[in-house]
């Protein structure tokens, strides 16, 4: 699946991005604000495991973020089981030295379109902290809604802290 953005591509991850993801993964900053399955360190070997995982979907629910020929982030889909199953969660990162172009902005723009187009879902949702001023600004312009605090429902690094979860319904998109 390729999705064409101007200068953005989403599309499968392939074997050909092992560096480029390493690279961009590696960060304590994105780290921090994802769960501790994003591993830190990201070797190149966690990256050719991520890759051998996804690589084949289809349909398509983990997709790298491209931009100007390299994969820099990536954007995924989990969609959720039993009486959830007309949910999906969603998330996403993007390598550093790329932040604050729209680019995560764009990419959940045509994820939203893709989910709501592709899988029989009726429901969009991410679970964020609330000192990730980005994401949640990346949700709001996108048009997810702050639903829910789950309080201490996290550990991270250690810390407990709250967890937020923003929504969109396919109804509102
Ligand atoms: C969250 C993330 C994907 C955002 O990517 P991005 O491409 O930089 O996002 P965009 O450029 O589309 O939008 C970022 C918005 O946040 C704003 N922003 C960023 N840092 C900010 C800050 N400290 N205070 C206020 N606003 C801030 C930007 O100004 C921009 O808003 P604007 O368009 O209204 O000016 C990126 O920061 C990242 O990978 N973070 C680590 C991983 C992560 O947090 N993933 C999401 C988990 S829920």
């Amino acid at each position: 699946m390729i999705i064409h953005l101007g200068n953005i591509i989403l599309r499968n991850w392939q074997e050909k991005d092992v560096k480029s993801l390493a690279k961009n993964a590696n960060n304590k900053k994105i780290h921090d604000n994802l769960r501790d399955s994003f591993p830190y360190p990201y070797t190149e070997m966690a990256a050719k495991q991520w890759i051998g995982m996804v690589k084949n979907e289809n349909p398509t629910t983990n997709f790298a973020i491209e931009y100007k020929g390299s994969a820099v982030g990536g954007i995924g889909l989990i969609k959720q089981e039993d009486i959830f199953r007309k949910s999906a969660e969603i998330g996403y990162w993007l390598g550093e030295k790329y932040w604050n172009k729209g680019i995560a902005t764009k990419s959940l723009k045509a994820m939203i379109e893709y989910s709501f187009n592709t899988f029989d879902i009726i429901r969009l949702y991410a679970h964020v902290f609330e000192s990730n001023i980005a994401s949640i600004r990346v949700m709001t312009k996108c048009g997810f809604r702050e639903e829910a605090r789950l309080r201490d429902a996290v550990i991270k690094n250690n810390t407990i802290q709250d967890c937020l979860i923003y929504f969109l319904l396919k109804s509102d998109f």
